[in-house]
């Protein structure tokens, strides 16, 4: 199988990430399960503001960090969000007991920060992100397709970024 189709974006500014979470935002679907990987303050929750918005959720500026409910809904924009933040995870069966599961029953998409806590949410991403903070006000997003099915849509949303170039095989 050929290697997921991945972007390196150089972003310079908050507003910059922000422009490249509403493109992802409108190649997202429901059942789409976005993982958000950074340090603190690398600029997940700013990733997860900026889609709500971009959907046309509510009041998005609401938008924080669930750190201890591990998951908030936001409903009333065009697409159904959950937002996961398992920083304070402890194991998966934590996980089940916010009804993980259901979340992923094909109603809603799914924005993880912290992914790495869980494996189970390394087996059902769609999207990953990573946010590497290089200082200041520059982030590098890695962005890459890890289902096959969201890649063309991606592309279209992600055209003015394009694909960071495959290391050759072997
Ligand atoms: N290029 C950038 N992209 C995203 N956030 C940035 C950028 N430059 C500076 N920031 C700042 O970094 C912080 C990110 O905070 P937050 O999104 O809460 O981080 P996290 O959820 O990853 O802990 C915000 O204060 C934001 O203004
Ligand atoms: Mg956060």
């Amino acid at each position: 199988m050929d290697a997921p189709t991945r972007w390196e974006i150089d972003s310079a500014s908050e507003d910059e990430t922000r422009r490249v979470a509403a493109a992802i935002a409108s190649a997202l679907a429901p059942g789409d399960v976005v993982a958000l990987e950074g340090t603190l303050g690398a600029g997940k929750t700013v990733f997860v503001r900026a889609v709500a918005d971009a959907l046309g959720v509510p009041a998005s500026a609401g938008v924080s960090s669930p750190s201890y409910t591990l998951v908030n809904l936001y409903d009333g924009g065009r697409l159904a969000l959950a937002h996961l933040d398992l920083y304070r995870l402890g194991d998966d069966d934590e996980l089940e007991a916010i009804g993980f599961r259901d979340l992923l029953d094909g109603e809603r998409a799914l924005l993880v920060e912290w992914p790495e806590r869980s494996e189970e949410v390394g087996e059902v991403a769609t999207v990953w992100v990573r946010l590497d903070d290089v200082g200041a006000s520059r982030r590098i997003l890695v962005v890459t397709a890890l289902d096959p099915a969201v890649e063309p849509g991606l592309r279209e949303a992600l055209a003015p970024w394009p694909p960071a170039r495959r290391a050759p095989a072997g």
